[in-house]
């Protein structure tokens, strides 16, 4: 079996972005430059932004977080959007979501510039990627796909099921994986909450991209010997016998479904460190083709 360790490829990736930063900075020009928006004090979005400013720092970024009250109002985000658009100084940037339920998501996306769009979650940046044009893909599907291309798994003419359709990993991945190209040419099957007999799918894929978020959710008799199994889940579960009070749990059984498994991807240190990374290689992108 082998272990698809995204917290090693990650770091992998974050050598080789700071290399470039340093080739950059060498020649007396500004590094890349990074911003995350986060509005209100979710606990897991906390999180998530911390660990990304951390890793803006590690490869020599700048980065910028804009830390606003649960409270701003949709048109004083908007006006955030629209200095971050105009700032020349800035390469690319992120609002974390979700945002509070009072701001309207679609609105704030369809005002990022698509030029800094680092996440990939402007519908000009989706369709490019879904047209196989120049993009931004979304960090996440981004990660799964230089995973599978670093340990050189099989994809083409494999049988995947993808299970979950959001817009941030389920679609995407679905499209990159069938498309022409490396760690693609899958047949892919999207299943969702209301796909019938899921386990008769699950149980004849070559490959598994679990993206539903429910913890523990595939099986060993879901699945067939020899497949390849990515977990994107991240759920919180409560756990007093954790300092923290929770752990983090995917949407594999990982013990009992790596035993069956030809390769698969640990939950931490699989996908999500890799989430990261690739955003990291994002805002890079998007330094290169702003200069
Ligand atoms: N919330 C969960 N994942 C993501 C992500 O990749 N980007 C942003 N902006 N918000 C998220």
């Amino acid at each position: 079996m082998i272990l698809l360790d995204g917290k090693k490829t990650a770091q992998t990736l974050k050598e080789e972005i700071k290399q470039a930063v340093t080739s950059i900075t060498d020649k007396g020009k500004r590094p890349p430059h990074l911003a995350a928006v986060l509005v209100g004090n979710d606990g897991a979005s906390l999180t998530y932004v911390g660990s990304k400013v951390r890793a803006c720092d590690y490869v020599g970024f700048e980065s910028t977080l804009i830390q606003l009250e649960a409270s701003t109002t949709e048109a004083e985000l908007l006006k955030h959007i629209e200095d971050l658009n105009k700032n020349p100084e800035l390469d690319g940037y992120i609002v974390q979501l979700p945002l509070p339920k009072h701001i309207d998501e679609e609105k704030i996306l369809l005002a990022i510039d698509p030029a800094k769009d680092v996440d990939g979650f402007h519908p000009a940046n989706f369709g490019r990627m879904a047209l196989e044009m120049e993009a931004f893909i979304p960090a996440t599907p981004f990660g799964i796909i230089e995973l599978l291309e670093r340990y050189q798994i099989e994809t083409s003419g494999k049988h995947c099921v993808v299970v979950g359709r959001s817009h941030i990993v389920g679609r995407p991945i679905s499209i990159l994986m069938s498309q022409k190209g490396l760690a693609g040419n899958a047949t892919v099957t999207v299943a969702h909450s209301r796909t019938k007999n899921l386990n008769t799918l699950t149980k004849e894929a070559d490959i598994i991209v679990m993206a539903l978020g429910i913890p523990e959710y595939l099986t060993a008799p879901m699945v067939k010997e020899g497949a390849v199994i990515i977990d994107v889940g991240i759920t919180r579960v409560p756990d007093s016998t954790h300092p923290k009070g929770y752990v983090i749990k995917g949407d594999v059984a990982y013990e009992e479904v790596a035993s069956k498994a030809s390769a698969i991807t640990p939950v931490p240190g699989g996908v999500g460190p890799m989430t990261i990374a690739m955003l990291l290689k994002n805002t890079l992108l998007a330094y290169h083709r702003n200069h």
